[in-house]
């Protein structure tokens, strides 16, 4: 059993206070929309599909209270009350596209499957959809582990990077475990595959500067798993590339677009452009519901801007000189000819290969 950095029980949720990791491991409870945006907006839950996931149930958790019955006695009611909630969460932040995602499959739900309901019908419904999009999440990390396990293990053995059958030692970036999905997580889940097969050999994890969910975060998740890892920081990409001493690439995704540009963590990108110069396959690893097909090109995607002292402290001590100017995108976008293939919930796909994705999709939803 993974750890549960989200936990749903009786119309009751809490998360693991990620800012606190990984020194103490504190549960706080969210009672509200309210409270998850702060939450969200403060990192205490990141990752895009933990936020959508936190997103998701405190939604539940506020249409299930008495407060809220008194408010939504009609669908009109029930649809402008969900718009509002909706519109705060997704204002928390804006690169990541999973909590925008939830709110257009809700809507869509209520206009097809649920029109026909009565109100109460509807909030039945919609609670019920909101509550399971936490093991849809673990499902959907585990076929993506297991799917990206295969891909990358057929990639490195066809560039001559190891023996067939050999182990591979993989490099990632930035936290996408457990702490950032439901469960297992996405690239991090692949690691977790390849090392279940026997296949791994060590998972190097960058540091992940300025805000170290990698030294934070991902050596965590590697430690309690007992998993071959090590830390370098961000710096320390291409001297590791150069040695010999990574094989393959596997990181995730906040929001991929319909060209195959991929938003992620700051770093991202220069990893890219690393992993293609050493010849090394760069995997982007993430469910399909952070693909955004309505945007056409990375150079559409709203990149989050946080606050300087995140760049300018470590652990709360000022270490920038103070009176300069500081500047720190929380995300970039690697553009999608640097990106070997996306592994999905549903299959791996070439990145120019994503739009077709889309009709794929759409055929199937009728
Ligand atoms: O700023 P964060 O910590 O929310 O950024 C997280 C990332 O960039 C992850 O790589 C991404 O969300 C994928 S999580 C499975």
């Amino acid at each position: 059993m993974s750890l549960e950095a989200i936990r749903y029980a009786n119309g009751e949720l809490s998360i693991i206070d990620q800012l606190l990791l990984p020194h103490q491991t504190v549960y706080i409870r969210i009672a509200s929309c309210e409270e998850a945006w702060s939450a969200i907006k403060r990192m205490q839950v990141r990752g895009a599909p933990a936020i959508g996931i936190v997103g998701s149930l405190a939604m539940a958790v506020e249409l299930k209270s008495p407060d809220t019955l008194s408010q939504v006695d009609s669908s009109a009611k029930l649809s402008a009350w969900l718009g509002a909630k909706w519109d705060r969460l997704v204002s928390a932040r804006p690169t990541a596209v999973n909590l925008q995602d939830s709110r257009e499959r809700m809507f869509r739900l209520l206009s097809t499957d649920w029109s026909a309901m009565d109100v109460a019908g509807q909030r039945l419904a919609a609670v019920e959809w909101l509550e399971s999009q936490l093991e849809q999440d673990v499902r959907s990390c585990r076929a993506i582990g297991e799917a990206g396990a295969n891909a990358l293990l057929q990639s490195v053995e066809e560039r001559g990077l190891v023996p067939p059958g050999g182990q591979v030692n993989v490099l990632t970036h930035c936290n996408t475990g457990s702490l950032a999905t439901g469960g297992y997580g996405t690239a991090l889940g692949v690691v977790r595959s390849l090392h279940n097969r026997g296949r791994l050999g060590r998972i190097f994890c960058t540091e992940t500067r300025p805000y170290n969910q990698g030294a934070r975060l991902t050596a965590y998740e590697i430690v309690a798993d007992g998993l071959p890892g090590t830390l370098i920081c961000d710096s320390m990409v291409a001297a590791a590339m150069a040695s010999g001493r990574v094989h393959a690439v596997v990181l995730g995704a906040d929001r991929i677009v319909s060209n195959g540009d991929t938003a992620n963590k700051i770093g991202t990108y220069q990893i890219a452009v690393l992993a293609r110069h050493h010849s090394i396959p760069f995997f982007v690893a993430a469910p399909l519901t952070s693909i955004d097909f309505s945007m056409r090109t990375g150079s559409e995607i709203v990149i989050e801007e946080r606050p300087s002292d995140e760049l300018a402290c470590v652990a709360g001590q000022r270490i920038a000189c103070r009176g300069i100017d500081i500047w720190n995108p929380a995300f970039d976008v690697t553009p999608a000819e640097l990106i070997t293939a996306i592994v999905t919930d549903t299959g791996v796909v070439p990145p120019n290969n994503v739009a077709a994705l889309a009709k794929k999709l759409g055929a199937e939803q009728g």
